[in-house]
């Protein structure tokens, strides 16, 4: 996939087109087969929207962006915009809106998307704005798409009842241990943190700035389930001193004493629920469904911390050589077989797995597999400017959320990359979190 700050107007239109398509069918593909109207309707959890609701609001918001905003054409339902926007409804009360029914939000997602193409040809991509510049406001909805579907994704992962979903068949990319992991050293000294040029950047990872810091460790690859259970059986949640003092309450308040979705066997093995089939926790893959409270638990335990975002940034993104920071880890354009990416597995890969991703300083797996807590609270960087919506990012600024880099085997290669943040609660672990640990370099961690 050609990086779109590369193309030309009409080049970026038909990459548009074709990734409109294919973001599409992945929803359609998410909300139909073993699911029947009940189930698109019904509320999983409290935590999540029913599964049709995610449909008609990704239409609703391409025809706020796509139609309105970049075509100038008139509102074609400007009665359910109410219904479908994020901010006047919380996800726990959208079961009980009048909100369009399956076949209605898919003929309407479908509308909205046939005017959107018929549109395109006519959109000038103007340099001079800053909306339709590169294609942002396509970029911007073509991956606000992608974040929905991952966000279904964590549904489905939370629904009760017969497996819905199929697993892809075995990926050929998953291969390859690339020996034992371990930490590497991040040599002191400064490097290019977010972006100022990337066109489909969001507000919050811009503008590019330099960021110094002194030599650290960082571990090469995330923390597996086999690391995990050790610290579990070393009483690692039954000593508070390894605890942050909220992470202390919400473990004894919640009764957590392992990641979500997991259970033991009458032989005391570990399973996990994944999409609705039991299985045993496979050791080398990296733990999944953990909250920051517990990442950050087992970093202390293991004598180590949570990366700061610039820590992981830096490690991801800087070539010491070139000077210069790197769109992904292994270069600027993604490049299919180098991370876990894109939905080609439902679950992590095994330690070892998609060497050819490392960075240039030979930090694996830092995109894809599981979203990486930090222990970075979400705020903008200096010069921050909202754009093109203070709901976007700006509203989530502050010290209840903490930073998740990287992505996760669920995100599309499109949402993410180097510089992209994301961000949650500490308590969550419906995502597809997960973690890796860091160490400075001199006195304590
Ligand atoms: C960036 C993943 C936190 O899902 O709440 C979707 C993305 N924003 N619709 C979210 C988003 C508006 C957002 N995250
Ligand atoms: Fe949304």
């Amino acid at each position: 996939m050609t990086a779109p700050g590369s193309l030309d107007e009409s080049a970026l239109k038909e990459l548009i087109a074709g990734e409109l398509g294919a973001v599409r069918d992945r929803s359609l593909g998410l909300t139909t087969g073993a699911l029947d109207e009940a189930e698109l309707t019904a509320q999983v959890s409290p935590l999540m929207s029913p599964l049709v609701w995610d449909l008609a609001h990704v239409g609703n918001y391409e025809e706020l962006w796509l139609l309105r905003a970049a075509a100038g054409i008139e509102p074609m339902r400007p009665e359910i915009d109410d219904l479908y926007d994020a901010f006047e409804h919380p996800r726990s009360e959208r079961p009980s809106l009048p909100l369009l029914a399956p076949e209605e939000a898919r003929a309407y997602i479908a509308t909205v998307r046939s005017k959107v193409l018929d549109a395109l040809d006519a959109v000038r991509f103007d340099p001079a704005d800053p909306l339709t510049s590169g294609g942002f406001v396509y970029g911007m909805v073509v991956q606000h798409e992608h974040q929905h579907d991952e966000t279904m994704l964590a549904t489905h992962q939370l629904r009760k009842g017969a497996p819905a979903l199929l697993d892809p068949p075995a990926s050929p990319q998953a291969g390859a241990a690339a020996g034992a992991a371990g930490e590497v050293l991040i040599p002191a000294g400064t490097f290019e943190m977010g972006t100022s040029d990337d066109p489909w950047a969001y507000d919050n990872e811009r503008p590019g700035h330099l960021v110094d810091l002194p030599s650290y460790y960082i571990d090469a690859e995330p923390v597996t389930n086999a690391a995990y259970i050790a610290f579990m059986e070393a009483g690692g949640y039954d000593d508070p001193s390894h605890w942050h003092p909220k992470g202390w309450e919400w473990r004894s308040e919640g009764g957590k004493r392992a990641p979500a979705f997991w259970s033991r066997d009458g032989g005391g093995e570990w399973l996990r629920r994944r999409f609705g089939r039991v299985e045993p926790v496979p050791p080398a893959e990296p733990v999944q469904h953990v909250s920051w409270y517990e990442a950050d638990a087992y970093a202390r335990w293991a004598g180590k911390r949570l990366p700061t975002e610039a820590e992981w940034e830096k490690a991801a993104r800087w070539d010491p050589d070139a000077g210069r920071s790197r769109r992904f880890p292994w270069g600027d354009a993604y490049e299919p077989g180098r991370a876990n990416l894109g939905q080609i597995l439902h679950r992590p890969a095994e330690a070892g797995s998609f060497a050819s991703g490392a960075s240039a300083y030979g930090v694996r797996r830092m995109l894809g597999d599981v979203w990486e807590w930090t222990s970075s609270d979400f705020h903008g960087y200096p010069g921050f400017r909202s754009f093109p919506y203070k709901e976007y990012s700006e509203v989530f600024f502050g010290p209840g959320y903490k930073v998740l880099r990287g992505g996760s085997w669920a995100t599309h290669p499109l949402a993410v990359r180097g510089t992209f943040r994301n961000w949650d609660y500490p308590i969550r672990r419906q995502i597809f979190t997960g973690f890796r640990c860091a160490r400075s370099t001199e006195g304590a961690a």
